[in-house]
């Protein structure tokens, strides 16, 4: 199908999405975390900046071992975040400023404080016992199978009570939900149902890819390129325990759900490499996940060659009817500014804001929080925790949110459960709010240019010869054409435009707004309005 207008795409295609990390956006009740009030109380902040959605990380009753990502009531809310009543104001906030609100669902595990594995504990002849993975021990007592957590260490853990071992891919506090049982299966979409019935407009699915292990949890084969600075986890190829063939048949599912509500989305989380990616958007007549994560500029080298070949690597993958995404941060990845630096983080915000697709943009990035170093004693990361020394830890990109350079940021009242980063008193919100040349400012400028600019959200995509530390391409909308060019290194480069063009207006510039005259001063980015010259 070909689109011609804007009108044609869907609010996920055009917009622009905000990942909040609840524990640290902003705290309404002094106990040093950040709760679903004071997201609402930022909500003009958000609407201001010019993003469409907001993705809340877990907000669900949760003992907290891996931060919400272990639910124990998976139609609640945690106290610590408030509860139904105050999302359902949270909710309506959202929707009265034209914005959408996406919740973290979490599918592959639960707490194993969840009533439904404290059942299924009790005993092997519990009517809940099969919706959990129990095996017995292998002939020498050990675990059934080599499996590594993805946080370390084997990924079955000893039940004393019963006799078996229950399989876990992170904690042993999260164990794995069996998607292999019809009744455990009817049990999670019903909770998918209460959601969208209160009108949530989609959900990120955490850990897609590990919905369902192989039949017969055979070995994952061994890595021969693991080496000790890696993580446990990469010893094994995981094989068996990932990216089964069932495990698309269950987003197909979720996605039948989803579309009996109309206009929602399903962001899958996964961490593929392009043509397996790819897979999880289904077919066009069996759609699985609308948007397949694409976490590839987070692991890309940052060179214009490298990215090059990542974007036009998965802009090939994608299959005609797939929308591609972008990101470049969240509560799990380094902060880019710390990856690239500060100057860069500028050229990666026009990067991420002008190439196809849906961006979703982390909380913080916008104002470049860099490196956070975490002193030992505030580590508070279980995966961190149980692997130390590797540079893994999360917290690092889970600090509160600086808001302005009045006590604790304004983020909070009180100490804040994790340190605020260093420089908070110059780097926060208020003080980027009021400076023209701040990252914030040019993340507002580029927001805006999307909304005003069709070429930036539907428009194609390509790519165009340039300097070999320059990343250039353009995106053209029916006879509208805009010209980015990014600078990646830290010297002037020339620039000229493709033969048969020339430049009418210069849209953005990363540094300073000025006629083009043929240069990129060292980490300049410019948008360029381009016309064909006849
Ligand atoms: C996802 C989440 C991460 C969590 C893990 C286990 O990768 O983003 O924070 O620890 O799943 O749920």
């Amino acid at each position: 199908m070909v689109r011609q207008t804007l009108k044609e795409y869907r609010w996920w295609e055009t917009g622009v999405i905000y990942q909040i990390y609840p524990r640290s956006f902003q705290d309404s009740n002094a106990d040093g975390v950040g709760d679903l009030f004071g997201i609402e109380s930022r909500l003009d902040y958000l609407a201001g900046l010019g993003i469409d959605a907001i993705w809340l990380s877990p907000i669900y009753p949760s003992p907290m071992a891996d931060f919400g990502y272990d639910v124990a009531d998976y139609c609640g809310i945690d106290r610590m975040f408030g509860n139904l009543g105050t999302f359902d104001r949270l909710l309506a906030a959202v929707h009265a400023r034209g914005l959408k609100i996406l919740l973290d669902f979490v599918p592959n595990h639960s707490s194993d404080q969840h009533p439904w594995f404290v059942e299924s504990r009790r005993s092997r002849e519990a009517p809940k016992r099969d919706w959990y993975i129990w095996r017995d021990p292998a002939p020498d007592g050990g675990p059934p199978n080599n499996w590594i957590s993805d946080f370390g260490g084997s990924s079955w853990q000893w039940d004393a009570i019963t006799g078996q071992y229950y399989l876990h891919a992170f904690l042993k506090e999260q164990p794995d939900l069996n998607w292999r049982h019809p009744d455990l299966r009817d049990a999670v979409m019903r909770s998918l149902q209460f959601w969208f019935d209160r009108g949530v407009d989609g959900f990120r699915i955490d850990v897609l890819w590990h919905i369902i292990k192989d039949a017969d949890l055979r070995d994952n084969p061994l890595n021969a390129a693991w080496s000790p600075d890696q993580t446990e986890r990469d010893r094994l190829i995981q094989v068996h325990s990932t990216d089964q063939p069932e495990a698309h048949e269950v987003a197909a599912e979720f996605r039948a759900m989803a579309d009996r509500y109309g206009d929602r989305v399903l962001i899958g989380e996964i961490c593929l490499p392009d043509e397996r990616l790819a897979r999880w958007f289904g077919t066009e007549d069996r759609p699985q996940v609308h948007l397949p994560v694409n976490f590839h500029l987070i692991e890309c080298a940052w060179n214009a060659d490298s990215l090059r070949s990542v974007i036009a690597d998965y802009e090939a993958s994608l299959p005609e009817f797939g929308w591609p995404n972008w990101v470049f941060g969240s509560h799990d990845a380094p902060r880019i500014a710390a990856r690239v630096g500060t100057a860069q983080a500028r050229v990666a915000a026009m990067l991420l804001l002008t190439l196809r697709g849906t961006p979703t943009l982390y909380q913080g990035d916008e104002i470049g929080i860099g490196n956070v170093v975490i002193p030992p004693n505030r580590v508070r990361d279980p995966q961190d925790l149980r692997q130390p020394g590797l540079g893994i830890g999360r917290d690092r990109s889970r600090t509160p949110m600086p808001w302005d350079d009045s006590a604790n940021a304004g983020f909070s009242t009180v100490d804040p459960w994790l340190p605020l980063n260093d420089d908070w008193r110059v780097r926060n919100v208020a003080t980027q709010d009021k400076d023209s040349q701040s990252l914030l400012s040019l993340y507002r400028s580029l927001l805006l240019l999307r909304r005003k600019h069709t070429p930036l959200t539907i428009g194609n995509f390509a790519f165009i010869d340039s300097a070999r530390s320059v990343l250039a391409f353009v995106r053209q909308h029916d006879d509208q054409r805009l010209l980015v060019t990014l600078n990646l290194s830290d010297q002037t480069q020339t620039f000229s435009p493709p033969s048969n063009t020339v430049i009418t207006k210069v849209l953005c510039s990363t540094t300073t707004l000025r006629p083009f005259d043929g240069m990129l001063a060292p980490n300049e980015g410019l948008i360029l309005q381009l016309k064909e010259q006849h």
